[in-house]
């Protein structure tokens, strides 16, 4: 079963961008001036703790770390306006962020910096990676299959953030920089087209696809010395590893970055060399090893941890040389004092986009799950959706991360339209337990939190156990016996989460304390003609916006194009 009920970034989503246009047109009404930002990078491992550790995502208890496919990484970007005001946005190859690591992270960074980097301007996101340890967030429903917190992983995220944003904070100089975006279309499908088909059809006509393909690039520019890093944003969920994979890894996206990393760092000593005889793709460095979804095929354990562990170890080791601007004079001899570029692939509005992208299949027939609610004989534990590397997880990793890591050196390398204009950010508490939302014409509004029946039922990226059904509507009496041990919904409740029965009504849960958040922060930050709102748990919504550039219609359908879907 996974963390994130369907649906969850179209409500989010929604909620948050009506808030957020309210919030442009009074705050961000700023004047135009030329670009001169200052611009800096960091990354810093945040591996974390590679054996015992249940794995974030999946919710599977038995899906425990016992070593390491890759490492995980912070990549951190600061943009500032020189005597202005500055942004920090942090990317980190984990399943989300956390309003805890945050608190600790501002904390330290209050600390360090006064009050130049606070809860205001600091936005940070993950990747979703379903194979990161877990047990780093504070509520009950994300650290129950991790039996609780784990301090472990905790500190070496807050201690990772923290360096990046050292790092990039350190390398602060002056640089522009560049905006692109294009479709990708292979990278992600809809992993439950047939609830997108619940949409009206008026709605689903503005479409033309049932999931969001746009990939975003943004481009740094150093003004001495060229590009130092990109960060791009594309819809697709980090479960090209499977729910028994037991090795910490970052999953398609984290895999592309690397691609990205070397690309470019193998570019830089090809066109020094001027020799064009190296291999201009990096993408088959990460090892394979074989899916245990599939029994036949799971041999040769041994020989996979052994691969796994002939990785070296990179923790305490910055990805950017810190020197003096003195040192850093314009020489090309003198490449080592360069900045190592820094490629961050982030998440955004991926709530129900698979990077399965073959499909469905009953593992036990190999026939197309049952299409309405993903059952094989009416079972969801036997209906698996695809990678590309099918049964191989580990070459579904690598293709998707490579599909990604293709657009993105595609729109880096075409990337012309610079970003001008003020620097701004806007942070908010939101309570979402009573919010009005409108749709269409009416006012509905939002509940405590609370899932489904179908939630249990999974997703066919990792589907859950016992006898759930995606799309149930009206749950069964065992379960709901079992529920009202921990917590029977009042009337107010049901009604209003209403066609959705409850399992567990985990916003009105807080024994022995909360188990899911009412209230979240709410991020903005601004760069020119450029929106990144980010709710942390979820995604970010992405947009370019274009109040400024008339580039194109402000279109805030984008945030909920996959499909709101009632019942789970
Ligand atoms: C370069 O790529 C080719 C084909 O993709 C591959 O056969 C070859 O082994 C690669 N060489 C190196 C040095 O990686
Ligand atoms: C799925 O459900 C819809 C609506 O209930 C129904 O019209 C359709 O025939 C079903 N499709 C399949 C393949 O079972
Ligand atoms: C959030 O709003 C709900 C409904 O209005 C209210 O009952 C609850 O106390 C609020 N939560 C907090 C922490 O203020």
């Amino acid at each position: 079963m996974e963390i994130f009920p369907r649906g969850y970034s179209g409500i989010w989503l929604q909620i948050a961008s009506v808030w957020f246009l309210v919030a442009l047109m009074q705050n961000f009404r700023g004047s135009l001036s030329t670009s001169n930002y200052l611009i800096g990078l960091g990354s810093y491992d945040i591996t974390g703790p590679a054996a015992d550790v249940n794995m974030m995502g999946y919710a599977n208890t038995e899906q425990i770390a016992s070593g390491v496919h890759f490492r995980l990484r912070a990549r951190a970007f600061i943009v500032a306006e020189p005597q202005g005001s500055r942004v920090v946005y942090v990317n980190l190859d984990a399943c989300m962020a956390s309003q805890i690591v945050t608190i600790k992270v501002i904390e330290r960074l209050k600390a360090r910096y006064g009050g130049l980097y606070t809860e205001q301007n600091v936005a940070i996101s993950g990747i979703h990676t379903h194979a990161g340890p877990g047990g780093y967030l504070q509520y009950v429903v994300y650290i129950v299959t991790s039996l609780g917190f784990v301090r472990q992983s905790f500190d070496v995220i807050v201690d990772g953030i923290e360096k990046s944003i050292i790092q990039a904070h350190e390398n602060l100089r002056p640089g522009s920089i560049f905006v692109n975006n294009g479709e990708l279309l292979d990278a992600g499908v809809n992993r439950s087209p047939s609830s997108y088909l619940n949409n009206p059809a008026e709605e689903r006509s503005k479409y033309k696809y049932d999931v969001d393909k746009e990939m975003t690039l943004i481009k740094f520019v150093d003004d001495e010395w060229g590009a130092v890093g990109s960060f791009n944003w594309f819809a697709t969920h980090g479960t090209s590893m499977s729910r028994t994979n037991s090795l910490i890894s970052g999953d398609n996206k984290g895999a592309a970055a690397r691609f990205m990393e070397d690309w470019f760092e193998k570019k830089g000593r090809v066109e020094n060399l001027d020799s064009q005889h190296a291999n201009k793709s990096g993408t088959a460095k990460i090892p394979r090893r074989v899916s245990s979804i599939v029994p036949s095929i799971n041999e040769n354990r041994n020989e996979a941890m052994e691969v796994a562990a002939s990785f070296k170890s990179s923790q305490g080791q910055p990805a950017t040389r810190f020197s003096s601007v003195a040192k850093r004079v314009r020489n090309s001899l003198r490449l080592a004092d360069r900045p190592q570029f820094v490629s961050a692939f982030c998440q955004t509005n991926c709530g129900d986009v698979s990077p399965n992208v073959l499909g469905a299949f009953c593992i036990d027939t190999g026939l197309p799950c049952d299409f309405n609610q993903s059952t094989c004989n009416g079972k969801n534990e036997q209906c698996y959706g695809r990678g590309p590397g099918y049964p191989d997880e580990f070459e579904s990793t690598r293709i998707i991360g490579d599909r990604q890591f293709k657009k993105a050196v595609e729109l880096f390398n075409k990337a012309t339209e610079q970003l001008k204009g003020k620097v701004g950010y806007r942070h908010a508490y939101v309570n979402f337990s009573n919010l009005e939302v409108a749709q269409g014409n009416d006012v509905v509004k939002t509940c405590p939190a609370a899932m489904g029946f179908a939630f249990a039922a999974g997703t066919t990226d990792g589907p859950g156990a016992f006898d759930f059904k995606q799309g149930d509507d009206k749950g069964n009496a065992f379960w709901r016996l079992v529920r009202d041990f921990l917590k029977t919904p009042n009337q107010e409740q049901v009604n209003c989460q209403r066609p959705k029965p409850i399992l567990l009504d985990t916003g009105e849960m807080d024994k022995p304390y909360a188990w899911a958040p009412a209230i979240l922060p709410v991020q903005i930050l601004r760069i020119g003609q450029l929106v990144i709102l980010s709710v942390p748990g979820g995604g970010n919504i992405f947009v370019v916006f274009s109040f400024f550039l008339q580039r194109k219609a402000f279109d805030t359908n984008k945030s909920y194009i996959q499909r709101w879907h009632l019942v789970q």
